[in-house]
């Protein structure tokens, strides 16, 4: 089943299929009050997810009774905690339907595994390689951190940096596919779902093109793989990295996962142990997968973490997250529409469309609307979110943007709202 198929599944129902009353039960952060006595209205799911007691439980019991550094030592705690680091790999594999549990790297967030990606397939030497007079495509919703890095590497090796720019409702503006994918693209890498416009990507249409030039695909998934079914052979790319903490993982845990030939083929990131096969004062020889890309002592405990994540996030079903988050959002955009002088920017319908809506209220500067948010209890996230460009693009300093997840209820849509008609009364604009 593709990705858009599984997602249409997921969003044909109009009414939550999950039981949210339980869900925010195991959510112990969802009880607190700030500012004295205002009930917690988290809406920065897109900054980073809340934990489950299920996660904090795995994370105690790590720490508690098993913690040793894996992979190098013979007695019973090290060896207990390579198998649950392992196991987190295995967990992994099955979430996002990985062919082997190899194809699995754990990094320390997104940045560093599409840093990882970008530093490689430039390293790879002739012809997969990026070299003088090769081309890099991006796209204009990017993230910094899968800008930055493409700008780095096509800089230090004489190739170009090409992008797909955005249409008025915030979508890619693929008209032009054909001629910004070229005979040159040596890598096409863009975000499925977008951090700050909340637009799902047509993977399809551009992994296609990006094929029929024999360019790689790396994919930035880091506000998809939290919020809908991921099956990483079905969707098509070669490398495709997200991150623990926005999945209801802890901090200091991400993934990349490749196609097995190509982490074969493609040389080490970084240098030291753990990845190494034999060491002499000369050279090298490196470790097979996974291990050729995890130097040093690795993230144990988040990766446990991680897998207790999986387990949560399995056990719920990512279908019915999708289907849950689709509810929500539908529900979101209709109520923010009703609100005068409120400007959506990124789709205005959930039709292809995740959970982080962002908006300009009238003239109120974001950093104004989160604080007197933040007064109410309500945490949205204001500023460019680590994507610029979009900012640029749509003519605005910053945006605020909320952004919702498996827990968040109606209720919260509509405490929203009507913060949101306590700010322009509180800045005196009119309804
Ligand atoms: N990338 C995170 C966000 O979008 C931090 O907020």
């Amino acid at each position: 089943m593709t990705l858009s198929r599984e997602l249409s599944a997921a969003r044909t129902l109009s009414v939550s299929p999950l039981d949210i009353e339980r869900v925010r039960k195991d959510f112990p952060i969802l009880e607190r009050h700030v500012h004295g006595d205002k009930p917690l209205v988290y809406l920065d799911n897109a900054a980073t997810s809340q934990k489950p007691r299920q996660v904090l439980d795995a994370l105690d019991a790590y720490y508690t009774a098993h913690n040793a550094n894996v992979h190098r030592g013979i007695h019973v705690l090290a060896e207990e905690a390579t198998a649950l680091y392992e196991g987190a790999r295995d967990k992994v594999a099955t979430f996002i339907n990985a062919a082997d549990r190899a194809e699995v790297i754990f990094t320390k967030n997104s940045t560093e595994a599409l840093n990882l990606a970008a530093n490689v397939i430039a390293w790879a030497g002739q012809p997969r390689g990026i070299g003088p007079g090769d081309n890099v495509v991006i796209t204009e919703m990017e993230h910094h951190s899968n800008i930055v890095p493409w700008q780095l590497v096509t800089q230090r090796t004489a190739a170009t940096l090409s992008w797909f720019g955005l249409t008025d409702d915030g979508r890619l503006d693929l008209d032009d596919i054909d001629s910004v994918i070229t005979e040159r693209t040596k890598v096409v890498s863009f975000v499925l779902v977008s951090n700050i416009l909340g637009t799902v990507n047509p993977h399809e249409a551009i992994i296609r093109r990006a094929r029929e030039v024999g360019a790689l695909v790396v994919v930035d998934a880091s506000q998809a793989a939290p919020h809908m079914p991921l099956d990483v052979q079905a969707l098509g790319a070669d490398l495709v990295a997200f991150t623990g903490h926005k999945m209801c993982g802890p901090t200091g845990i991400g993934v990349l996962w490749g196609r097995q030939e190509l982490l074969e083929e493609l040389p080490p990131f970084m240098g030291g142990g753990e990845m190494i096969e034999m060491v002499t004062m000369q050279s090298s020889t490196y470790a097979g997968l996974p291990h050729k890309f995890e130097a040093g002592t690795p993230p144990i405990a988040q990766a446990v973490g991680l897998g207790a994540a999986v387990d949560y996030l399995s056990e719920l079903g990512m279908g019915n997250i999708a289907a849950h988050e689709h509810v929500i959002t539908t529900y979101a955009l209709e109520q923010l529409q009703q609100v005068e002088g409120l400007r959506i920017i990124g789709p205005k319908t959930a039709t292809d469309r995740g959970a982080a809506v962002s908006f300009a209220l009238a003239d109120i500067h974001p950093h104004d609307v989160g604080q007197v948010l933040d007064e109410l209890g309500i945490a949205v996230r204001v500023g460019h979110h680590c994507a610029r460009p979009v900012c640029q693009r749509f003519g605005v300093p910053a945006t605020t943007r909320a952004s919702f997840y498996l827990y968040s209820s109606p209720a919260e849509v509509d405490a929203l709202v009507g913060g949101l008609e306590h700010v322009k009364r509180f800045f005196g604009v009119a309804s």
